[in-house]
């Protein structure tokens, strides 16, 4: 009798408790592990449901807010996730709210998009950030991007972009942080802090994604999406250190890259996907394919048809396909001819459930609707845009101190397709940015010296073509004018995706501009706003100065016309290399010595660039001391502080950003000239000193990696090198 009242009771208790878990189940329970709740999760979905959550479509192109409705119809309720293009969180709450309660699960869905360099407040192209070597502030224009972006109703951006490039022919060249891998690293990072801050689940933060994973930089000839050849040294020396970096930090996505690498495209590369990504890095979020990457295996040879695709890029670690539906088409028949094991179905739904619980989409799926006029715009976010501008932007020229612009100047010629322009300001992959947010040059130039000079203006003529017809005007205007601002550059398409260009020099119209205009004999400034290192190899003898304000969003104009006043020190520095003329493509900083450093030199050019990276120069003077070490010997496991006192030796302040380079001179495996691994950037008063300090852990500054990504720290000799300036030391076992 006893044995049968134990029973009933347990299974009274099994009945309580399995109403009460269908009721509030582990996975709902906000309180319950994030892993016990994936466990939860996943064991109660069916493969179909698993399958949806490994897809993204899009939504939101159609901006009408009358079709919220039929869009919200088109959605599967179950849908993995969606790439959202609207600017307010309606849409996106409308159809969140379709999975949550239409989908017999309720799992969130995941909104993502392409916020590169802010999501209606637009900041500098990241190439120009990497320019104001402040990372910090870099950090803040990402967080105002992701508070923006998350208050329209986005949980995800797939930024920041970290793809080392040393081909300025590619047009993504913008998208990135320049030539050198711990450049990459450090802005790479600071911009997932930015959008991720502290915790993913704190309000405004939004999911960062590394791409393109990776080397999609060294697209052949710098024609996008085509093959890289990458020795699997380059790959851990240059290409995959912004990526650990960055996953390092906390990154919860990737997106997988469109290339070709070396025979193994990036959607489809066991090696980077799992053995590199998961095994060794230990990332356990997801990746993401690029935008029908997985489709595209077919064009790169690799597939013969969409089954085999999806079996090949799932197979090889892509969690979820971005937008070509071949996963949601093929899995499901892959899984039951045993091609697919259902583990590795669950790995991938579990690691893109795992995002979803750590930005709390469960608990929180729907986006606070705020009124437009506090979603964007905000001051504070136009202020951190303005001090962005100003310090990205780098004077690469200034004979005889023609800037700052003096109070002689009583006539100003403002001349140039970019001097009243926009929307080129903007960049490529400027979100939601808005060309009437925009301050022109000219207007910025309006409101600095409106009131002390007349300013002059002319067109002169178009970005290209062959229409000379508006120089006499120009030439007129140049004539009466104490000095002549030439505003030239680059349309906002020229760089970017799909942008590849032969030549890096600016179309001939606008270099014959400039030949026209030295008829006036008067100073010639030069201003640049492009996205990509130029040829200027026929331009620069002919300027007297050169600023390169780059695509620097909304604020550009009255950060410009700041340098030019002298309001502002500009203390921009060049993060990537401009060669002297197209034919130098690449060369880079951090190239390796020749086996003849004075022959193998250009017969009808010279060999050196027209400026390296981490050139940049000021309105004040910098004196360098000399490179003090805390030892001239130190063991593997030692540390060493090299010291510089830097002082300001001119009579404005100024900020001085110093690269700290190593160099090992010989070693098991040739190491390049300079690999920059430090680098720091102080603001000082006129005829003050400060003292910059680098210490160098031997591990992490003076190591390399071999091909098979193993690091080795050999003894022996280097080299510390600041400013042209170099101290040897000394490495023991
Ligand atoms: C594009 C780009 C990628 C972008 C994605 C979504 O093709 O390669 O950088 O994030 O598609 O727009």
């Amino acid at each position: 009798m006893k044995r049968i009242s134990v029973i009933l009771a347990l299974l009274v208790f099994v009945q309580i408790s399995s109403s009460a878990q269908a009721k509030n189940p582990v996975y709902k329970d906000k309180n319950a592990p994030i892993e016990s709740r994936i466990k939860d999760l996943v064991s109660k979905m069916n493969l179909e449901e698993k399958i949806l959550q490994l897809n993204q479509y899009t939504a939101g192109m159609n901006t009408n807010v009358n079709n919220i409705g039929e869009q919200t119809k088109s959605i599967p309720a179950g849908i993995g996730s969606l790439i959202y293009f609207s600017t307010g969180p309606e849409l996106r709450n409308a159809i969140q709210k379709k999975a949550m309660e239409e989908s017999r699960l309720g799992i969130p869905i995941l909104f993502g998009y392409d916020v590169i360099h802010g999501f209606r407040t637009i900041y500098p192209i990241s190439l120009a950030q990497a320019c104001s070597w402040n990372p910090a502030l870099v950090t803040e224009a990402a967080a105002v991007a992701g508070k923006e972006a998350n208050l329209a109703g986005l949980d995800w951006t797939f930024s920041p972009m970290i793809d080392v490039a040393r081909d300025p022919r590619w047009g993504r060249v913008a998208e990135g942080y320049g030539e050198d891998p711990y450049t990459n690293a450090v802005f790479g990072v600071a911009t997932v802090k930015g959008y991720q801050g502290k915790n993913l689940s704190d309000p405004f933060s939004i999911a960062a994604c590394l791409k393109h994973f990776v080397g999609y930089s060294e697209s052949e000839g710098g024609r996008d999406y085509h093959y890289s050849d990458i020795s699997m040294q380059s790959l851990w020396e240059t290409y995959l250190p912004p990526f650990e970096a960055c996953v390092k930090a906390g990154a919860a996505t990737l997106m997988s890259s469109f290339n070709d690498i070396s025979g193994i495209p990036g959607s489809a590369n066991p090696y980077t996907l799992t053995e590199v990504l998961k095994k060794r890095w230990k990332h356990d979020g997801f990746v993401l394919s690029d935008w029908d990457a997985i489709d595209q295996l077919m064009d790169q040879g690799v597939a013969s048809d969409r089954k085999e695709a999806g079996y090949k890029a799932f197979m090889a670690g892509v969690e979820m396909d971005m937008t070509d539906n071949i996963y949601f088409q093929n899995l499901k028949e892959l899984v039951a001819e045993k091609k697919i094991p259902m583990a590795k179905i669950d790995d991938a739904v579990s690691r893109i459930l795992r995002v979803k619980f750590r930005l709390g989409l469960f608990d929180e799926p729907y986006t606070t609707v705020v009124g437009e006029s506090s979603r964007f715009l905000q001051p504070e976010s136009k202020a951190v845009a303005q001090k962005l501008a100003a310090e990205s932007m780098v004077l690469l020229k200034n004979n005889e101190k023609t800037l700052p612009l003096t109070s002689s100047v009583q006539q100003i010629a403002l001349i140039g397709p970019m001097a009243a322009d926009k929307q080129d300001l903007l960049g490529a992959w400027s979100a939601h940015g808005n060309e009437n947010d925009v301050e022109s040059i000219s207007e910025g130039i309006t409101k600095e010296f409106g009131n002390v000079a007349r300013i002059n203006s002319a067109k002169g003529c178009d970005f290209d073509g062959y229409d000379e017809s508006g120089f006499a005007e120009a030439l007129s205007v140049a004539r009466k004018s104490d000095v002549v601002l030439i505003c030239l550059g680059e349309k906002r398409g020229w760089s970017g995706e799909n942008a590849s260009r032969s030549t890096i020099a600016l179309p001939a119209i606008q270099e014959k501009l400039v030949v026209e205009l030295l008829k006036a004999k008067k100073p010639i400034v030069l201003i640049l706003s492009n996205g990509r290192p130029l040829e200027l190899v026929r331009l620069e003898p002919l300027a007297d100065a050169i600023v390169e304000m780059w695509q620097p969003g909304l604020c550009g104009g009255s950060a410009l016309a700041g340098i030019l006043s002298g309001r502002i020190n500009p203390s921009g520095k060049l993060a990537i290399t401009f060669p002297l003329t197209s034919g130098q493509i690449p060369i880079y900083y951090n190239m390796r010595q020749s086996a003849r450093p004075t022959s193998g030199k250009y017969q009808d050019i010279p060999t050196l660039p027209m400026y390296w990276l981490g050139h940049g120069l000021s309105y004040t003077t910098f004196d360098f001391g000399d490179l003090k070490l805390s030892a001239s010997k130190i063991k593997k496991t030692g540390k060493l502080t090299v010291e510089v006192e830097v002082s300001n030796t001119g009579t404005v302040a100024g900020s001085e950003t110093v690269l700290w380079y190593i160099n090992d001179p010989a070693c098991s495996i040739s190491r390049p000239m300079k690999e920059l691994k430090y680098f720091e950037k102080k603001e000082l008063a006129a005829g003050a000193k400060t003292t910059y300090k680098f210490e160098i852990d031997p591990n992490r500054d003076l190591s390399y990696t071999d091909a098979t990504g193993k690091r080795f720290l050999e003894a022996g000799e280097f080299d510390v090198i600041v400013n042209n300036k170099k101290v040897k030391f000394e490495v023991t076992e």
